[in-house]
């Protein structure tokens, strides 16, 4: 039978290209879309999901899995200003790329097979030793992020051998990652997908081709 994955936030960039690249290595894909994605619907044998990472009332996805990679990311507010920054803009972005993605991995942990893998896409604006500082909003999510991460994998996910990972997938050409990104979709999607097919058991914070970031 045919490894299952469960790619969260899959109706375009990075998550649609991982869509793409695991069916293509004959992977049973499961993709999640907010409202509907022609794109993630054209993409034959993959089945859809209805998910709202802010939203724990549609966390409910049947099926169980070689790996997740929870996906789904904004960059938040556009000033990115610790100084301008509202509650409701701190707030949206921390559940977005932080508290939801923890919240959605705890709930799916006992839906992931033993020797499994759980993914958050990260990024290397996460890393506090590699920040020369400036997008606030943005990295400090994804800092927390990493830090819940780690979390699971000590507490959650080690008596069941799942594999925890914070990925960064590069700087992408995707509508967050803009034109002069360095690298296109699929280049990164291989990456991510060698990544995850290799992954073993304990935690790790590595970019697409496998290099192990600093925090
Ligand atoms: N592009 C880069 O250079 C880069 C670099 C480092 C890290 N990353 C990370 O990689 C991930 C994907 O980025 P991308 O460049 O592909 O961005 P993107 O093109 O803006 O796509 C973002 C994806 O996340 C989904 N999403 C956003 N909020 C969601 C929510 N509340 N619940 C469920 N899904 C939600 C979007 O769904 P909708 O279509 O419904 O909005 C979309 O599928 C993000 O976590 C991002 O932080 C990207």
């Amino acid at each position: 039978m045919s490894k299952h994955i469960l790619i969260v936030g899959a109706s375009r960039g990075i998550g649609l290209g991982l869509a793409e690249e695991f069916k293509s290595r004959g992977w049973q894909v499961t993709g999640t879309e907010r409202s509907q994605s022609d794109e993630l619907h054209a993409l034959e044998g993959v089945d859809v999901a209805t998910l709202d990472v802010t939203d724990p009332s549609t966390f409910d996805i049947e099926g169980e899995f070689d790996a997740v990679i929870v996906n789904a990311g904004i960059t938040g507010a556009k000033h990115q200003s610790s100084e301008k920054a509202t509650s409701d803009e701190v707030a949206k972005v921390m559940m977005t790329n932080a508290f939801g993605p923890a919240h959605l991995g705890k709930k799916l942990l006992p839906q992931i097979k033993e020797g499994g893998s759980l993914s958050f896409m990260s990024s290397l604006m996460g890393s506090i030793e590699d920040s020369s500082g400036g997008y606030e909003l943005y990295r400090t999510s994804k800092t927390a992020q990493n830090m819940l991460a780690k979390g699971i994998a000590e507490q959650d996910a080690k008596e069941r051998g799942v594999a925890v990972l914070s990925l960064h997938p590069g700087w992408v050409q995707t509508d967050m990652g803009g034109p002069n990104a360095k690298i296109t979709v699929e280049e990164s999607a291989k990456g991510l997908a060698d990544v995850v097919e290799n992954a073993s058991a304990g935690y790790a914070y590595v970019d697409y081709t496998g290099k192990a970031l600093p925090f």
